[in-house]
């Protein structure tokens, strides 16, 4: 009674979502990564920054690279998934404010002029945002096994070789195939999590 959000949809974003460790074969296309994107880049972020980039691996030569830096079963997880995206953070967002956040320009300067202030914001604000890209892969009826049992340092060499993205995150994305879910772990209960002050 206290959400708004239909039960249907309630067990498809949260309920029933698992992540996926296996996937059939059916493919996912750019159309569905961008009506997923295109949901899920209205997640709020610090100034509007948006600093997500999402990198689809789709080749075969692509995805070999990747799994090079990845750590265990990782590495066979992601060569059978039907489509693998790698998150990372824009470094340089900041160029972007003026486009971004139109009505005050000058924070481009003002706020985010040194590059570690830029990371560190931009790799909260970039997480958020992923958060939001597995309810949106969700959304689509997909399933997400996000994963970040990877070398990260070696992913953006391999793919962003000028060091302006950093990436953070790997996602499996497809329909669930056989036995795609381990059994649930239990969840802190409201009381463990959430205090009143
Ligand atoms: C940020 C992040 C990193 C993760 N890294 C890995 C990983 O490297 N390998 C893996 O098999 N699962 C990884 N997982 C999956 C988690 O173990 C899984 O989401 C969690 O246990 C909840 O499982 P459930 O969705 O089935 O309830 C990761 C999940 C998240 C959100």
């Amino acid at each position: 009674m206290s959400l708004a959000l239909d039960a249907a949809a309630q067990d498809l974003l949260f309920r029933e979502a698992q992540t996926a460790n296996t996937f059939t074969d059916e493919p996912v296309t750019d159309e569905q990564v961008q009506a997923i994107y295109d949901l899920v880049k209205f997640a709020p972020t610090a100034f509007n920054q948006s600093p997500l980039r999402i990198t689809m691996v789709r080749s075969e030569y692509a995805r070999k690279r990747l799994v090079e830096h990845a750590m265990g079963a990782n590495g066979p997880k992601t060569l059978a998934a039907p489509l693998t995206v790698i998150l990372s953070v824009d470094l340089d967002f900041h160029e972007r404010l003026p486009q971004l956040f139109p009505h005050a320009p000058g924070i481009k300067d003002t706020f985010f002029s040194e590059a570690a202030v830029r990371e560190a914001a931009g790799t909260q604000n970039a997480t958020l945002q992923a958060g939001y890209f597995i309810l949106g892969i969700r959304a689509a009826g997909l399933a997400a096994g996000p994963m970040t049992g990877f070398d990260f340092t070696a992913i953006d060499k391999e793919f962003f070789g000028d060091g302006k993205q950093k990436s953070f995150l790997v996602i499996n994305i497809g329909k669930p195939g056989t036995d795609a879910f381990f059994p649930r772990s239990p969840r802190l209960a409201f009381d463990e999590a959430v205090a009143t002050v």
